[in-house]
């Protein structure tokens, strides 16, 4: 039997290899060898080896037994010698599709134990924020409002002064406008520069949206606008210069002054509870007649205006009732703003300071918290 290690190097003949039984057991040592040589392979530089060594074109033991086995061999044998050396390519391609295979999967689990997340790690713990006081008090009031059948709406902070002043029956140079100073947008050149661009401003209440709304809609109109408004006010621990308000408005055919403050009372005793005792003094806006200002007993010393401990209450400071917000029946001069006829529609509008309500009714005594982001203070509220 010739030895295997150079074999494919001689020919047949050379090798004296004469039978279809011989040809076949020279073939089962290539076979035995390759099969061992691709068990080993466990990295590509030694499967690119084995590819060269067994099948490279131009060197390879596949391209030499053809060459000194197959193509020399007597026509007698060459019939089997081919035959066999067919079945013999198969089987090396065979192993090198399996070492290929074999490798990728090698691969893929070495990546996968690299990028193994490890479950038993502690998590990182993010802790979930909570909703700001005030958006929680918007939340709470929206609710109240929602069940009796009001709508919530929006509208832009950079307002016009038509709709923060004029439609609401504030023309230029009337006093009310002093207390409503506010930040003007300066604003570019018109492109013509011809016309003026139309003056723009912070919104300094709410009261704009009733405008809009009954633009867009005709009546019956039962809204309320929560939102941010801007005021010139020096900031001290009830004013801030960007505050929260939000509108109320209903109009329809028929609405009366009792429906007014039934409307009132019922928000303020869902809101502070059923022992709170309401009252309205005469006030004054001028988009509402008549105007009021609306009280509620103090429910820091339950509307005695005494401290528990003796002396005065110092929320209410002895007063008993605290003052809440401005509301009244909608002027009919504003409707003739908004083309409704004052004849057939009345209703009634309200404008709630949010802060100070939250204030109230959560013991706070600096509005100024409210916008310095303080967690220890937030955290009170979760
Ligand atoms: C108004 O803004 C009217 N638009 C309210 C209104 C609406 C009346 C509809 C009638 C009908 P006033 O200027 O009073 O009203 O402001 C309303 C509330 O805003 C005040 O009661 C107060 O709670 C709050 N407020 C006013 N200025 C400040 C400020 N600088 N900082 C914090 N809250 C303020």
């Amino acid at each position: 039997m010739p030895s295997a290690e150079n074999s494919t190097e001689k020919t047949l003949a050379e090798l004296g290899v004469r039978t279809p039984e011989a040809v076949s057991a020279l073939f089962a040592g290539l076979r035995e060898r390759a099969n061992k040589e691709q068990r080993w392979i466990d990295q590509s530089d030694k499967f690119e080896q084995f590819r060269v060594k067994w099948v490279g074109r131009k060197s390879g033991i596949l391209t030499q037994v053809t060459e000194n086995w197959l193509k020399p061999s007597d026509p007698e044998l060459k019939r089997i010698v081919g035959q066999v050396l067919n079945e013999f390519r198969t089987h090396l391609q065979r192993l090198v599709d399996q070492a290929q295979q074999d490798l990728d999967v090698r691969a893929g689990q070495a990546a996968d134990a690299r990028e193994r997340i490890d479950l038993s790690l502690p998590g990182v713990i993010r802790p979930t924020g909570s909703h700001h006081l005030i958006r929680q008090v918007f939340q709470e009031i929206e609710d109240i409002f929602f069940s009796i059948g009001f709508s919530v709406v929006e509208g832009p902070e950079i307002e016009t002064p038509y709709y923060n002043f004029e439609a609401l029956n504030i023309p230029e140079f009337h006093p009310v406008r002093d207390d409503m100073d506010t930040f003007y947008l300066e604003l570019p050149p018109s492109s013509d520069k011809k016309t003026a661009p139309t003056p723009l401003l912070l919104r300094t209440h709410t009261s704009p949206m009733q405008i809009r709304t009954m633009e867009k809609h005709k009546p019956p109109v039962r809204v309320i606008v929560p939102g941010k408004v801007y005021r010139r006010d020096n900031p001290d621990a009830t004013h801030s210069f960007a505050f929260h308000q939000i509108e109320g408005l209903a109009v329809d055919t028929d609405i009366t002054f009792c429906d007014f403050t039934g409307t009132i009372e019922y928000f303020v005793k869902q809101f502070f509870g059923p022992s709170v005792k309401t009252r309205f003094r005469p006030s004054y806006f001028p988009f509402t007649e008549p105007s009021v200002e609306f009280d509620v007993s103090c429910p820091f010393c339950g509307g005695t205006g005494a401290a528990a401990g003796g002396g005065t209450c110092s929320k209410c400071k002895g007063a008993a009732w605290i003052e809440l917000f401005g509301a009244g029946m909608v002027d009919p001069a504003v409707y003739g703003f908004v083309n409704y006829d004052a004849k057939k529609v009345s209703g009634f509008a309200f404008g709630i300071g949010i802060d100070r309500l939250a204030m109230l009714k959560y013991g706070i005594d600096d509005i100024q918290v409210f916008f310095q982001n303080d967690v220890r203070f937030l955290r009170q509220f979760p």
